[in-house]
């Protein structure tokens, strides 16, 4: 039986979905969805109940947590609560990040690690709407902030999301803060909220394991789609999943199509014990040639971020599907949205649409209960939640994984929509790029 612990070590709480930039790549430039702000009351609430007991408090969600009106009371009053030893975690846009909250901040030691969010360093005409240290006071900000912490008592860090607009500037992003005295930069890859972010993507859903088996026959597969319509091969190879998942031994396997390379694929992946997504794979063909060359960039980044003396966190480049694991499980952490939700995860804040597997999902918020409500403990102990977690203690075995599933690019209802999956689990974790340390939360 697996003991679940009496409460989570890290406590992760979005003080406001408000933000005052709309960057193109974040689910906030959706608009028009209502602004929430945590009360002081609610964080009271919490702080007396919970934070003795937890690690680290992480503060931030979707929205920017310094439009919160009372955010330094908010630090200052879990700075009280907060076990010695324990930390607090922001991360922000940094434009709101003014002296005279760099001032507070410092000289009572109310974060032990900040981290600012950078894509680019300087505006860019093509993609105007990502964080630059351009943007309103950012860079001003960053610089007070590290010439008044110069005791170091508080890590900062800088988070830049991964994609094909700004990959080219990597290398110069990671010099420049390794050499303005930053300590970390951690890298993300993109979560496509949006269709048009499907093309900034760096990355394929395919697990090694399962590309092992179908890179073997990348030219027959490259012939077979060669002058063939998008459409008329997503609607054959429709054809072939269909008959292959329904099992009609009837139907000759020649007569469907790519009948011969199809089934030699599925019986090498059948002696491994792997699935295929054979249709993701011919869209991603082109890409994963680029993810070989990727660990040749990586190096380089490595190399850099060495020479300018600042820790390096990077995406997989290639998911392994023996590696995967909820980082909110494995962290033992909970989140509360700032309307009081109790959610799983960062990626469950807020309902959105993902285009991940070549295909759209409508992915609602999930939530465990509500804090205005209920106490957090009676939350988190809760069946629902504790059925959710010991599912997720061994997550490669209770939650199936759409990545390497042929129907996932192929009108899969639970991909698609469904809350659940086709196991019955729920919420809906099979086609998560954070399991995979793909996409990555600062945590
Ligand atoms: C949602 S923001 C909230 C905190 C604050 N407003 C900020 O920008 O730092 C937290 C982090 O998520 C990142 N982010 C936004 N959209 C993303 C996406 N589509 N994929 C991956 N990370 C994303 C941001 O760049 C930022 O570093
Ligand atoms: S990434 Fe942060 S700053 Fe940018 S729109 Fe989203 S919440 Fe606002
Ligand atoms: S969606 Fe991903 S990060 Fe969220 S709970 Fe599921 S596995 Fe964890
Ligand atoms: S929900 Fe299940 S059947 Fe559907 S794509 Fe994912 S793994 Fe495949």
């Amino acid at each position: 039986m697996i003991v679940l612990p009496e409460y989570p070590k890290l406590l992760q709480i979005e003080p406001t979905n408000k933000c005052n930039f709309s960057c193109s790549m974040c689910l906030n430039a959706y608009g028009n969805s209502e602004n929430y702000f945590l009360s002081l009351e609610s964080l009271q609430q919490i702080a007396e109940d919970v934070f003795p007991h937890i690690e680290k408090l992480v503060l931030y969600g979707f929205g920017e947590p310094l439009m919160h009106p009372d955010f330094m009371e908010m630090l200052q009053i879990s700075r009280k609560h907060l076990p010695s030893g324990s930390s607090i975690t922001f991360t922000t846009n940094g434009s709101l990040l003014d002296k005279d909250k760099i001032d507070l901040i410092v000289d009572n030691q109310l974060a032990d690690e900040i981290v600012l969010s950078c894509d680019m360093l300087l505006d860019d005409e093509i993609q105007p709407e990502l964080h630059t240290l351009d943007k309103r006071n950012v860079r001003g900000n960053l610089e007070y902030l590290i010439e008044k912490n110069f005791e170091k008592n508080i890590r900062i860090g800088i988070q830049t999301v991964l994609m094909k607009s700004n990959v080219d500037e990597i290398e110069n992003i990671i010099r420049k803060f390794g050499l303005m005295g930053i300590d970390f930069i951690s890298v993300s890859h993109i979560y496509p909220f949006f269709e048009n972010l499907q093309e900034e993507v760096l990355y394929t859903m395919i697990t090694k394991e399962a590309l092992i088996i179908l890179e073997e026959n990348r030219s027959n597969w490259k012939e077979i789609v060669l002058g063939v319509s998008k459409e008329k091969f997503a609607e054959k190879m429709q054809e072939t999943y269909k008959q292959f998942y329904s099992r009609k031994e009837h139907i000759k396997p020649k007569e469907r199509p790519y009948s011969e390379i199809f089934d030699e694929a599925q019986a090498k992946a059948k002696e491994k014990d792997v699935s295929l997504n054979i249709s993701l794979y011919v869209r991603d063909m082109e890409r994963i040639k680029d993810l070989y060359d990727m660990e040749k960039s990586f190096n380089k980044y490595e190399q850099v971020a060495k020479e300018t003396n600042i820790e390096l966190i990077l995406p997989t480049i290639l998911p392994d599907f023996l590696e995967r694991q909820c980082p909110y499980h494995h962290a033992n952490a909970a989140v509360i949205r700032s309307d009081g939700s109790v959610v799983p995860c960062f990626k469950y804040l807020w309902d959105h649409k993902s285009y991940l597997n070549d295909h759209e999902r409508i992915n609602s918020s999930y939530s465990f209960g509500n804090i205005l409500q209920d106490s957090f403990q009676h939350i988190w102990h809760s069946d629902k939640y504790q059925k959710f977690r010991s599912k997720m203690d061994k997550m490669n075995k209770s939650i199936p994984y759409c990545g390497d599933c042929g129907l996932s690019s192929n009108n899969c209802f639970y991909a698609i929509e469904d809350t659940s999956d086709c196991w019955g689990n729920e919420p809906f974790c099979s086609e998560c790029p954070y399991s995979l340390n793909l996409t990555k939360c600062i945590m």
